[in-house]
């Protein structure tokens, strides 16, 4: 059966898959919810909005997408809180960065109503797949693809806007390491590494694996001229603490703007921790390893949400981090978790009722 309402076309599943989601053992993102929104341009514009049963989709072997790689994403959470409302934490803000990486992928702009009602419909619809377990969370994937076919390497005719939805828990599952990296690039002056597209994450594979086999999690890019300053990780933006300031590197294009690092920032000042915003040297955080004064590492992303670094690889050399009490990331998780989870007031009303 098939229902439009809000100008979307809604076609429900027969029978639900909430009964083979394992609620106490959730993984990030391998598991999804009954439906999905997908929105097709063609001829010039957005077509309707369909939430559909999640499915596989069919596209045509030269679809630009799988040999241009036109393509963007976003990732968003919902929370449940203690009455079963759900809620989103800034989703305008992912509404407005998908729009930017569009711009500078030549994919069409998607309308903010598409995007906001398509969402909020569709979490109405899946609500009962948002987790209630602590720390797990409804991890939401708003993307857009060229669909349009051709060889011709040019933008695409036909695009899709499709959101998918995967109830999960922590994206690490344990300690976090990081290797400096100062061999490989993430991104260039100029590219496009502040839009979130899709080879930014392929072209950090390679170099990952190979962190990956030295017992690694995870690289932390330095900048692609100098490899002198520290950037950002595969997965979430980076944060020091020297002594008692709290410092991550500016954003720039070639680093993603993220969500979680601005609202870090802001909840660090209202807590009265000195913040810099500042280019970082690996110099200055090896210096800092060796005399004791590097108190802290973490990363910061919607998926990470913020995960500390337990220790850091430089040139074949390992440098723990120290185990601290009233670290600032317990701190700042704890704010930011309790905000996103309906647990405490909201003073800088992030927090979005859907
Ligand atoms: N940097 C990269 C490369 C990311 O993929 C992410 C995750 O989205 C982030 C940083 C953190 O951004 P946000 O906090 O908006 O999720
Ligand atoms: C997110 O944190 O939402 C991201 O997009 C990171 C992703 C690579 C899991």
């Amino acid at each position: 059966m098939s229902i439009e309402t809000k100008n979307i076309i809604v076609e429900k599943v027969k029978t639900s898959k909430i009964d083979q989601v394992d609620f106490d053992n959730l993984a990030f993102g391998s598991v999804f919810t009954d439906h999905m929104v997908v929105c097709t341009f063609k001829n010039g514009e957005w077509e309707t909005p369909t939430i559909m049963p999640y499915q596989p989709i069919t596209l045509d072997p030269s679809s630009k997408i799988f040999h241009y790689g036109q393509s963007i994403f976003e990732g968003m959470k919902a929370y449940k809180d203690k009455d079963n409302d759900i809620y989103l934490f800034r989703p305008l803000d992912n509404f407005k960065r998908l729009n930017i990486s569009a711009e500078r992928m030549c994919i069409p702009q998607i309308p903010e109503e598409y995007f906001m009602n398509s969402l909020t419909t569709l979490l109405q619809l899946d609500k009962e797949f948002i987790p209630t377990k602590e720390g797990s969370s409804l991890y939401i994937r708003p993307f857009m693809f060229a669909s349009g076919n051709g060889f011709h390497a040019s933008p695409a005719n036909e695009y899709k806007f499709i959101i998918a939805c995967a109830p999960s828990g922590a994206y690490f599952s344990g300690k976090v390491k990081v290797l400096i990296e100062e061999k490989y690039s993430r991104s260039a002056n100029g590219g496009v590494g502040f839009a979130k597209t899709g080879g930014n994450y392929a072209g950090q594979f390679y170099p990952t694996q190979l962190a990956v086999a030295k017992g690694y999690n995870q690289v932390i890019w330095t900048d692609d001229s100098t490899h002198e300053f520290i950037e950002e990780a595969g997965a979430m933006n980076i944060f020091i603490r020297i002594n008692d300031t709290l410092i991550t590197g500016p954003t720039s294009d070639r680093i993603l703007d993220g969500i979680t690092r601005k609202s870090i920032l802001e909840i660090a000042k209202d807590q009265g921790i000195k913040t810099e915003v500042r280019k970082i040297t690996v110099k200055e955080v090896i210096e800092a390893a060796e005399n004791g004064s590097l108190k802290e590492m973490f990363g910061a992303g919607t998926a990470a949400v913020i995960s500390p670094i337990s220790s850091f690889g430089f040139r074949e050399t390992d440098y723990d981090l120290p185990e601290i009490e009233n670290s600032f990331n317990q701190r700042l998780k704890k704010i930011i978790t309790d905000i996103q989870y309906n647990k405490s007031e909201d003073k800088f009303g992030w927090r979005y009722k859907v």
